[in-house]
């Protein structure tokens, strides 16, 4: 499906929707739904799911209060052309993708549907430029064990990249979802389930793949640009592995 039919459907439908969805004396304009579905979990009908776009993508130039996302910010995304590293190119794909890998949509946003029109509308207006760089995605295909850094280092990686969802390490306080494991006492029954490998390379094997390459679950996977070895290494160091 092009970009262009996404863009195609005339705004009345869009608006008739977002009235509808309104309490009050105003209708939310389309960047303003387009906002709120952004934010919110319940853009998908899987009650098993508790995250929205924003728990894995910034939507300013760089991510506020140090956060390490999996996702990159949203931030002049309609501009960059190609998505994924170049596997995407129509950005609805691109949402799809998410929406159907981590966020359990039973299937993609139809380009004509309010859902996705809104999205648009809000991803374009936070997208300045008209033309901006595509950003490389790298996975690491073959996972392989790497050097443990600071503990103290691996903290502030766990604060910024793990604990919005998989809460307190030890106790999952604050946990965004009952699914997250809690870190790093998941480990300790991984000598039956995964016997004879080391408990550091399952993490790493999470961590580099999420649910792709038969690993399962919903966690996204983070490229080499989304958390680097040596801050992996930190973390495995500040998880005690
Ligand atoms: C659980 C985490 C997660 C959720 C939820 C999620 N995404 Fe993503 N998204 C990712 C990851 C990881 C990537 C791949 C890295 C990247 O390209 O940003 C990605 C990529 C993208 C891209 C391509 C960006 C680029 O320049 O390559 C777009 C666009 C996108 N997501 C939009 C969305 C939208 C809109 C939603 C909500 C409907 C959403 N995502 C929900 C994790 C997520
Ligand atoms: C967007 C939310 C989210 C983020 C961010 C996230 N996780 Fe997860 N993680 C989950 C969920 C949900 C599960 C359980 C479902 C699954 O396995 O995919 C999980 C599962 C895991 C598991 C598998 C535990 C088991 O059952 O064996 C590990 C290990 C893990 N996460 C580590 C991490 C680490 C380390 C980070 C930070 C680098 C992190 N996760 C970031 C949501 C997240």
């Amino acid at each position: 499906m092009s970009g262009a039919t996404w863009k195609a459907l005339p705004w009345v439908v869009l608006l008739t929707l977002a009235s509808a969805c309104g309490d009050d004396e105003k209708a939310p304009t389309a960047v303003e739904y387009g906002k709120l579905l952004f934010h919110d979990a319940r853009l998908s009908e899987s009650q098993f799911n508790s995250f929205s776009c924003s728990t894995c993508h910034a939507t300013t130039p760089t991510p506020q209060g140090g956060r390490m996302n999996s996702g990159y910010t949203l931030y002049n995304v309609v501009g960059r052309g190609s998505w994924w590293g170049g596997y995407e190119t129509n950005l609805l794909d691109a949402v799809n993708f998410c929406y159907v890998s981590f966020m359990r949509g039973v299937q993609k946003l139809p380009a004509d549907s309010p859902q996705s029109r809104a999205l648009y509308e809000y991803l374009s207006s936070i997208s300045p430029d008209t033309t901006s760089p595509a950003l490389p995605y790298t996975v690491v295909k073959d996972v392989r064990d790497v050097p443990r850094g600071s503990a103290e280092r691996g903290r502030a990686v766990y604060q910024a990249a793990c604990q919005e969802c998989h809460g307190e390490t030890h106790t999952g306080k604050g946990r965004l979802t009952e699914l997250a494991s809690i870190l790093p006492e998941v480990t300790r029954n991984y000598d039956e389930t995964f016997p004879g490998i080391p408990h550091s390379l399952v993490i790493i094997e999470k961590v580099r793949h999420g649910q792709f390459f038969g690993v399962g679950g919903n966690m996204p996977a983070y490229s080499v640009e989304a958390l680097s070895d040596e801050d992996l290494g930190a973390l495995l160091a500040y998880l005690g592995l």
